[in-house]
């Protein structure tokens, strides 16, 4: 077992545990990859200021998120098919959520339930919501998740067509994988892998089958699927779902100052700035990069949050210096979850958690809440400062 000091670490580890087409659904980006990359390369060019002599000794991380207490700025974003890199991989992120102190967001697109995550954690969590065209579908599960006890709604806007990935589309990924030879393949090659899925009974979307109105089998759900996504979204429409749920929402996937000073008067809590981990416009802007003319659009003290491209504890500070108040991460616990399950979920927060103690230190910083643009090399506060 090798020395896992950083998440490099539990990615490489995924990669060898878990069949590849689940591991390239994870670790994708659309069309060319250049936003892929620029999430992570912007953040390689921001540095941060090394400042001494100033008292480090007792440090927090501590702070809240939509009014909640988190142990760290930092929250696990909604991702499909949890279920598909761990059985009851959504149960052990939740679990392992939970123990860290930190948000978990159950995406619609998993394995496990709302049910079964409710049942497992008998702890609130966030659900992410797709603007699905089947309002009778919509009706049933914003009510299955307000009697699971959710306490916020992460609504994903940036994805009502699907960006082109190449990988997915050659893997010809399916979730249970279709029995095509080279899925065979590729499922012996990871026997361990195999024999948890074959321990579990949740191996197709648990929020979608059985609960939506002709879907029973996984052909019904691939064309459920495919005609569900409402590409007449618009304003209006986000603003009526924020108004039938009722409590908090965070608009997820807005990447521009015009749509986030809109988004302003739709009654949401909170903005979670996203491009999808680059998996859907290829092309657009890091969110790094888009993040302080996001904020300048907002104001000072509207709940900003962002995500793409954050796989270390430095990265997540940039971004909390940069204008975020908290970042959601994605690949970086995925990567921990297709490893070692719960413990490699708990395994990342730890990391992260470290890098960011570590980082705020050097920095002269010992409450995260101070963490500010001053905490940036004067030339790279972007419009935040
Ligand atoms: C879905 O949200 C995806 O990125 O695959």
């Amino acid at each position: 077992m090798p020395v896992i000091t950083e998440i490099e670490d539990l990615r490489r580890l995924h990669r060898q545990r878990v069949p590849r087409m689940f591991y390239d659904y994870v670790d994708v980006g659309a069309w060319t990859g250049s936003t892929y990359r620029a999430n992570r390369a912007d953040f390689g060019r921001i540095l941060l200021r090394q400042r001494v002599a100033r008292n480090i000794e007792n440090r927090n991380l501590a702070t809240t998120m939509l009014g909640q207490q988190v142990s760290m700025p930092l929250a696990l974003a909604p991702v499909g098919l949890l279920g598909m890199q761990h059985p009851d991989g959504e149960i052990c992120a939740a679990r392992a959520a939970l123990a860290a102190g930190v948000p978990f967001t159950l995406s619609t697109m998993s394995m496990c339930s709302i049910e079964d995550v409710a049942r497992a954690t008998g702890a609130p969590f966030w659900f992410q919501l797709y603007t699905l065209r089947d309002e009778e579908f919509l009706d049933s599960v914003l009510d299955r998740a307000r009697r699971a006890g959710v306490s916020a709604l992460v609504l994903t806007l940036d994805l009502t067509i699907q960006g082109q990935r190449h990988k997915d589309l050659k893997n010809r990924m399916t979730a249970p994988p279709r029995m095509t030879l080279p899925n065979l393949i590729d499922i012996a090659m990871h026997p361990r892998w195999a024999l948890g899925m074959l321990r579990t009974r949740r191996r197709s979307f648990g929020n979608i089958v059985g609960h939506a109105r002709g879907v029973t089998n996984l052909g019904d759900l691939m064309d459920w699927t495919s005609r569900q996504f409402d590409q007449r979204l618009d304003w209006a429409r986000v603003e009526q779902i924020i108004r039938k749920w009722g409590g908090p929402v965070i608009l997820k996937g807005i990447n521009d100052p015009e749509d986030a000073r809109r988004a302003l008067d739709t009654g949401c809590a909170a903005i979670l700035v996203s491009n999808h981990g680059g998996r859907q416009l290829d092309g657009a802007p890091s969110t790094i990069r888009a993040l302080p003319l996001i904020r300048r659009a907002v104001g000072p003290d509207f709940p900003l949050y962002l995500d793409s491209g954050i796989q270390s504890g430095q990265e997540a500070l940039k971004a909390i210096a940069s204008g975020a108040n908290g970042v959601f991460i994605g690949r970086a616990f995925t990567y921990g979850l297709g490893a070692m399950g719960q413990k490699g979920v708990e395994t990342a927060l730890t990391i992260l958690r470290r890098e960011m103690d570590i980082t705020m230190a050097l920095c002269g910083v010992n409450d995260i809440r101070n963490f500010g643009p001053e905490c940036l090399w004067p030339g790279d506060r972007g419009n935040a400062a």
